[in-house]
């Protein structure tokens, strides 16, 4: 079903597409607990493209592959790639595509894993592209709210923080979308939700509704996914002064929040969630982070066609 696909966005998958994805990764996750070898992507490469910071995105990616006994290149930073003396993208990614078998690709420019789809025959995998989309997070927060709820809709989630920048957001947003769930964006004024996401979010028949009382929507949410004010994406460092530090969820926020809501954050963390929150067992965001390597491995599996 997913075999030579690209994972760009969210957008592109069905419910059914998703489905095989939350149960590859079930099925991988097992395996893992298990200590089976697996050989899925035996005499494959996979291409890790980094051009932007990554710790968990690119590590996991990388594991997942080593998991499959596939081999792995990297180009960790752009500065030592040919990108450093002006190559494109699209060359690039002309290139990359006769050395291996995937790539996946972050990079600052939104747009720029559309772009090396474009121009790779093989399957290529958005591992973020600038403020536009992170599908292979939200797929990965999908599997954890899965894991720690026990369903993927009925739910009430607030996305919190920095809704205009952060791309873990919009992806997420998306799925939540599909499955019916009902959303609460909540952010500084000046870092909503992009228009265009919430009206067709909207438009898809998502239940989307916004507020700046982070108490009364988390009173009323199963989950409450925080996201870190984005600076990389900040023009004027000084309103990212103005802004850092303008909401934290600390042991008292989760007392007044509806009992049992879980807390999910893509990381990494800067103070939006006080390290006291650590301790509370419906702080997911350390699992959710290792559950990306299932995820990642359903991903590489599906995309190859050795699920
Ligand atoms: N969640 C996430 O994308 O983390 P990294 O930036 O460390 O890859």
């Amino acid at each position: 079903m997913l075999t030579g696909r690209d994972i760009l966005t969210t957008k592109q998958f069905s419910i059914k597409e998703l489905d095989l994805i939350l149960k590859t990764a079930t099925r991988f996750e097992q395996a893992l607990k298990e200590k089976r070898v697996l050989n899925n992507l035996d005499g494959c490469i996979v291409a890790s493209l980094f051009f932007e910071a990554s710790t968990r995105t690119r590590l996991s990616f990388e594991a997942a592959a080593l998991r499959l006994s596939g081999r792995v290149i990297s180009m960790p930073e752009a500065a030592v790639s040919s990108l450093a003396k002006g190559e494109s993208i699209a060359d690039t990614a002309k290139t990359v595509d006769g050395y291996a078998d995937v790539i996946v690709i972050r990079h600052a420019q939104k747009g720029s894993a559309q772009t090396a789809a474009d121009y790779a025959a093989h399957p290529v995998i958005n591992g973020g592209d600038g403020s536009g989309q992170h599908p292979t997070q939200a797929l990965l927060d999908l599997y954890t709210i899965f894991k720690e709820t026990g369903d993927v809709s009925g739910l009430t989630i607030t996305l919190l923080g920095d809704l205009k920048n952060g791309r873990t957001v919009h992806s997420l947003s998306y799925l939540m979308a599909k499955y019916g769930n009902r959303m609460i964006f909540a952010s500084p004024s000046s870092l909503a939700m992009p228009a265009e996401i919430t009206a067709e979010l909207k438009s898809l028949g998502g239940d989307v509704s916004e507020t700046s009382d982070v108490d009364e929507a988390l009173a009323e949410s199963d989950i409450v996914y925080v996201t870190r004010i984005q600076r990389e994406r900040f023009e004027d460092p000084a309103e990212y002064e103005r802004l850092k530090g303008s909401y934290v969820i600390d042991m008292k926020t989760v007392a007044r929040a509806k009992k049992g809501i879980k807390i999910l954050h893509p990381l990494p963390r800067v103070d939006e969630i006080a390290t006291e929150v650590d301790a509370y067992e419906g702080a997911t965001y350390f699992r959710q982070a290792h559950n990306s390597i299932p995820t990642r491995m359903a991903l590489l599996a599906l995309v190859t066609g050795r699920a």
